[in-house]
């Protein structure tokens, strides 16, 4: 069976065709992956500008969808289903991917699926390597989440831990956007730190030893905190500006790789905590930060050292695209899971525990 996938939560219209191989072991296959960026448009503003955001994704979603359908050489005709971001996200960008993908399904009459976005994410690593070993351990981390999540079979997902302020991702724009830097901060921050002496400031990582009154289920010891790294490197720059002189590009470089060491570890260590606290069998790393250099090559090295499979996705399938939501709607669909036409897009959806 081919489902067409739809992704709008954001500032990317994406649509993707995945098919299924009938091997359990690699059970899907990309047939299309379409993404219009929005990047141009934000720029000026230096962040994603919502109400923009959601008038692209109008322009874009027919000619993409028709577009994923023509790359997989498919019509309505060939297709089992219609699987659509739901939330979480922007409510406006949200609101067109699934108004659209409802419309479609009631045309075609399809089955509908609504995904969760970070349950996209998640499937982007099966997507592109097969099934992983169970129990798996996965990082997602992207702009808008930081979470930990523990994967007993496929399509399980129990959250571990998760970030008490800024996202990741967030902190790589924020500080970006501090360095005057342009956005999205965090490919530029990557490229940048790839220059700089790592040790130049020796900026702490933060620990969480507490469980937060408001997940008192969890344990706290599993979860994230960047706002604090953030305003370091913010006090930092403002120290070094007051002195008179603008900051040198080494200056520049120095500070993305000194921030980069720090996120990087923090992420790194933490996956592996989780790992061997849950005797995981393997490892995933899922979301747009997960394009990262620094942390895509430390973390398969600690996977290496601690003798734990670890993954990665493909550049493509790291950042928001329709394929991952392709994959997380098939695996809805053969677990019986549909929904109805009447599903609304929510800003806050919960990833439910299955
Ligand atoms: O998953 P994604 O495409 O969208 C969300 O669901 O948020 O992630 C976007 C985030 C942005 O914060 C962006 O700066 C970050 O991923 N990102 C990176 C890199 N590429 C994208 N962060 C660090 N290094 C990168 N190479
Ligand atoms: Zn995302």
């Amino acid at each position: 069976m081919k489902i067409l996938g739809i992704e709008t939560s954001c500032d990317e219209t994406s649509a993707a065709v995945v098919e299924e191989t009938g091997d359990a072991a690699k059970p899907w296959v990309i047939r299309s992956n379409v993404v219009a960026s929005q990047v141009a448009i934000h720029r000026e503003w230096g962040g994603v500008v919502p109400e923009l955001a959601s008038r692209q994704h109008v322009r874009d979603i027919c000619g993409v969808v028709e577009t994923a359908l023509a790359d997989a050489h498919t019509t309505w005709a060939g297709l089992g289903a219609v699987a659509v971001t739901q939330g979480p996200g922007l409510v406006g960008s949200l609101l067109v991917g699934v108004a659209f993908a409802k419309a479609a399904a009631a045309a075609a009459g399809l089955p509908l699926v609504g995904v969760h976005h970070l349950a996209g994410h998640i499937e982007s690593v099966p997507l592109h390597h097969g099934e992983l070993p169970m129990p798996a351990v996965m990082l997602v981390v992207s702009g808008g989440h930081t979470s930990l999540y523990l994967v007993k079979a496929p399509g399980s997902y129990e959250l571990l831990g998760r970030t008490r302020d800024d996202a990741a991702g967030e902190a790589y724009d924020k500080v970006a956007k501090l360095l005057g830097l342009g956005y999205p901060g965090g490919p530029i921050v990557d490229k940048l730190a790839r220059t700089g002496n790592d040790t130049a400031i020796r900026w702490p990582g933060t620990r969480l030893t507490h469980a937060d009154r408001n997940a008192p289920q969890l344990k706290g010891d599993l979860d994230f905190s960047f706002s604090g790294l953030k305003t370091a490197v913010l006090r930092h720059v403002t120290l070094r500006r007051e002195q008179g002189t603008p900051l040198t590009e080494r200056e520049i470089a120095d500070i993305c790789a000194s921030f980069q060491r720090v996120v990087v570890k923090t992420l790194v260590d933490r996956t592996f905590t989780a790992a061997q606290r849950h005797d995981a069998r393997s490892v995933g790393v899922a979301g747009g930060v997960s394009a990262n250099s620094r942390l895509r090559a430390d973390i398969m090295a600690a996977g290496e050292s601690r003798g734990i499979p670890t993954f990665v996705p493909s550049l493509a399938l790291s950042t928001d695209n329709a394929a991952m939501i392709a994959a997380a709607g098939l695996r809805l669909f053969r677990a019986g899971i549909t929904s109805p036409l009447t599903i609304n897009a929510d800003p806050a959806l919960p990833l439910v525990a299955r």
